[in-house]
């Protein structure tokens, strides 16, 4: 069984994680062809192509760079004169061609299907000359009007299979689409389907045993409307998988022209903590193994409630899938569904026809006697629910509404095989996260779009060890993995990537390797094999006013690790109100500063019960208000005030009063020309730095990174809420990532000015309004508002310090600049 734990961020999920802000992003390629929305994609390998469907366009790309010009476009639009035909286009705004479907058909073709603005048709293409090889068909019965309506389907020997509401008025319904007989779901006096949304379908082959392969299935994936009573009041939909018969051809006279095999069973996905039922089911992952008792399944799983963002991963065994089909049906007893408990007829409902049944004579499905079909047709669905392995999810995310999975499985050092969950939010961003005994680990979040958008389709490709990505606005092509961003031992190690080790030098994909003996690796446990124990450690310095606040930030690259404290080398003791002291996740922060407390402060990552030293902070603690705290960046230095002297107290020197006064008053203009320029200057900086996050982050490479770490990184995304500090920022903006497109024109913004230095004043001028923000971002605040047995009360945050100090401050401006107060 799994071991399982809650953390600060949900189930049974923690992280070591790394924030990548946006491409530029080490070795991915962008495409982005002259249309949009790129929800389609059918990957062949063998022969190295990517097909993708976008609206009012088909593109056939080179699977090693989609980047390549070599791409070839096939536009398939709308025409005006259709547009003017089809009265809904004049009432709705979306009247393209949505590409919905997009198989192979056979060596030569591929088959395609299209909204078609609401008019859906189909054709086939020629994948040599990547052209319509014939006229268009009637794409009704096949593919939906709405591009947004749920819809999945299967091109297989020749039969297509779909899955979708097809038309306005129609219920959704499973539908066998060629060859004749045409067969579909029941519905009177038992609708087998109620409001369906599709999220997968795949094909079982289940026929390894059978001479003829006739007990091949097709599972379909959706959320509907339940009709059974289930035990949370407060939810009317639920999850399902149904399956059918490849080789179902309808029944005689009963189900004539229906599925004869058809039944489905509920999928639950719940977290026993916090009693959450998650009942919508977003997408799946089918792991297909050797045979089908091998094969296991994925889901991404969602509240009903579509304002709280929550994602869980449930994994399920088809195995447990088949025992639920061969258990008891439900049935409607008194307008109720129960367990039906009475005798089932033979052959059993809902198996497929075999060498067994025809040996009984049964040699196709309308060979069934009437008595299994009458069962069949009032006996959809199953009474005993499909519980996912271990029972709980494999992962529980607050705050994050996942939406597209792929699942692949990479051999690592140790020989073990782990699975890497790759994880598409609603809002542009992939996770990439292994498991290891049955814990997930979040190993990296990256920025895929720089505008928020829901990823819409995603792709493995094992062959190229890269990833599609698609979306409203563009395609991303991006490696499964990318070693070189750890940069130390320890970052490469503690991350627990199954396909990076360290060399000695620099952090490797394992698979670049022939030589694999000097690599290290533990991903089990995430401590051993490295020798130095700093990683890259950050040094700064920071002046502080006698009795002010400083917050030293001591970010914390992985979740997983807890920050540790020394002063001059000691230990730093009981970070209790009174001492002075207070430790949280982003920092120290030392209250009131007293004059010993001055001195040389390390903070250490401690992970694993290893200590790696991150940051170095040399503070000094004034007492003269007068002087300028540490200038360290190059403001033209105030003339210093008159020095009292002696020549000031004698009279004979009237014109020398003069001249000081003088001077003074030119002093105090100077310092408040400077402080207003400053004041100005950091107001400019905290409106830009918001905008920097989709404009001109290309300008902050990793070298920039020690500079950069204090203000930009917290303004992207609730992604890296907080907790994860140091992110590389990297982002290309859309411009960027198309090939087709002219160069961007120069960013209406200069560049952000050369800054002085972060560590100007105390540090908390540069350190509140990303703070703001953060809560801003709202994530950062909710997610440690629950904190059912998280970490202890020692590390929480210092958002609500912070907030406190800056409402303070908010009547006491001046504070933070010593000099300006004195004025
Ligand atoms: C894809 O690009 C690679 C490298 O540029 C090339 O060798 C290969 O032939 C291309 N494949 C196709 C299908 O065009
Ligand atoms: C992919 O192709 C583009 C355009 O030719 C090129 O700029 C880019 O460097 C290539 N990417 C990789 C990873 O080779
Ligand atoms: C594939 O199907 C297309 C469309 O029906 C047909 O024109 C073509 O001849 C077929 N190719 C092969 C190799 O069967
Ligand atoms: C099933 O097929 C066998 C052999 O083709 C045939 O003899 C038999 O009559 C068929 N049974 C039915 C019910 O059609
Ligand atoms: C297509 O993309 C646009 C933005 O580019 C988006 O507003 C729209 O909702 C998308 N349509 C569908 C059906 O996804």
């Amino acid at each position: 069984m799994m071991s399982y734990h809650v953390d600060l961020d949900g189930v049974g999920t923690s992280c070591h994680n790394l924030c990548v802000l946006l491409t530029g992003m080490l070795g991915s390629n962008g495409f982005t062809g002259s249309s949009q929305n790129y929800s389609t994609l059918l990957l062949e390998e063998e022969t190295g192509r990517l097909y993708v469907g976008g609206r009012g366009a088909l593109y056939a790309l080179n699977t090693s760079n989609i980047s390549t010009s070599a791409s070839l476009t096939l536009d398939w639009n709308v025409t005006p004169e259709q547009k003017k035909q089809y009265f809904l286009c004049s009432l709705q705004t979306e009247c393209y061609n949505h590409i919905r479907f997009l198989q192979r058909y056979n060596e030569t073709h591929l088959y395609v299907c299209g909204t078609n603005a609401f008019r859906p048709l189909c054709a086939y293409i020629d994948t040599e000359r990547f052209n319509f090889s014939s006229g268009f068909e009637e794409g009704r019965d096949r593919c939906p009007y709405d591009p947004a309506k749920g819809y999945t389907g299967l091109l297989i020997d020749g039969e297509m299979f779909s899955a979708s509401q097809y038309e306005f008025r129609s219920s959704p319904d499973i539908r066998r689409n060629f060859p004749f007989p045409t067969l579909r779901t029941e519905e009177a006096p038992t609708r087998w389907l109620l409001e369906a949304d599709f999220v997968g379908s795949v094909l079982l082959k289940e026929s390894i045993n059978s001479s003829i392969g006739d007990d091949d299935k097709i599972y379909f994936f959706f959320t509907e409307r339940s009709q059974e009573q289930i035990a949370y009041p407060s939810q009317s939909k639920v999850s399902r998988v149904a399956r059918v018969c490849k080789n179902d051809w309808g029944g005689q006279r009963t189900l004539q022209r229906k599925w004869t095999t058809f039944l489905k069973a509920r999928m639950v996905c719940s977290v026993p903590e916090y009693e959450l039922h998650l009942n919508i089911l977003r997408d799946v992952f089918v792991l297909q193994g050797r045979d089908v008792q091998s094969s296991v399944f994925y889901g991404i799983f969602g509240l009903e409630w579509k304002n709280i963002k929550a994602s869980a991963i449930c994994q399920y065994a088809f195995s447990d899938v088949r025992r639920v089909f061969e258990g008891p049906y439900m049935e409607v007893q008194d307008s109720k569904w129960r367990e039906y408990t009475g005798k089932v007829p033979e052959p059993r409902p809902g198996s497929c026809i075999t060498d067994l049944h025809r040996s009984q004579g049964i040699n196709s499905s309308r060979d069934l006697p009437d008595s299994v079909l009458t069962f069949a047709r009032r006996h959809p669905l199953m009474a005993k629910q499909v519980h996912p392995i271990g029972l709980v999810p494999l992962m529980f995310k607050r705050s994050v509404n996942y939406v597209k999975i792929a699942v692949h499985k990479e051999l690592a050092l140790d020989g073990n095989l782990y699975t890497v969950l790759f994880l598409g939010t609603d809002d542009g961003w992939l996770h990439r996260a292994v498991s290891v005994d049955g814990e997930m680990h979040i190993i990296e979040e990256l920025q895929i779009f720089a505008k928020p958008q829901p990823i819409e389709s995603m792709v493995i490709s094992t062959v190229q060890r890269s990833i599609y990505i698609g979306s409203h606005s563009g395609l991303i092509q991006v490696p499964m993995s990318t070693c070189q961003r750890y940069t130390s031992c320890y970052d490469c190690v503690f991350a627990r990537d199954p396909f990076c080790g360290w060399d000695g030098r620099v952090c490797v994909e394992i698979s670049s390797r022939a030589q694999r003996a000097n690599l290290t690796q533990d991903i089990s446990r995430g401590v051993r094999g490295c020798k130095e124990k700093s990683g890259n450690v950050i040094h700064r310095r920071r002046a502080v006013m006698l009795g002010d606040d400083v917050l030293l930030q001591c970010e914390l690259r992985s979740n997983l690790a807890t920050p540790r404290w020394t002063l001059n080398g000691k230990e730093l003791q009981g970070y209790g109100l009174n001492s002075g002291y207070r430790v949280g996740t982003d920092g120290l922060l030392i209250i009131g500063a007293r004059t010993q407390q001055g001195g040389s402060y390390r903070c250490f990552a401690v992970e694993n019960g290893v200590s790696v030293l991150v940051y170095l902070y040399t503070v000094k603690i004034h007492t003269d208000p007068y002087l300028p705290t540490e200038p360290t960046q190059p403001l033209p230095s105030p003339p210093a005030p008159l020095p009292p002297g002696p020549n000031f107290q004698t009279f004979r020197h009237m014109e020398a009063i003069y001249i000081s006064l003088v001077a003074v008053l030119g002093g105090l203009c100077l310092v408040l020309t400077v402080v207003l320029l400053y004041v100005s200057f950091c107001t400019r900086r905290t409106n830009q730095s918001r905008k920097f996050s989709h404009q001109n982050l290309h300008v902050l490479g990793a070298s920039d990174r020690k500079r950069s770490s204090n203000l930009e990184l917290k303004t992207i995304s609730s992604h890296c809420n907080g907790r994860q500090g140091r992110f590389l920022q990297i982002i290309p903006d859309e411009d960027q990532i198309s090939p087709a497109k002219t160069p961007p024109p120069a960013p209406p913004l200069p560049n952000p000015p050369p800054l002085p230095n972060m560590d100007y004043a105390n540090g908390l001028s540069a350190t509140l309004p990303s703070v703001l923000r953060k809560m801003n971002g709202n994530s950062y605040v909710l997610l440690r508002q629950a904190d059912p047995e998280g970490m202890s009360p020692l590390y929480h945050s210092f958002t609500e310090e912070l907030n406190r100090i800056l409402e303070k401050r908010k009547h006491t401006q001046l504070d933070m600049h010593p000099d300006e107060s004195s004025i």
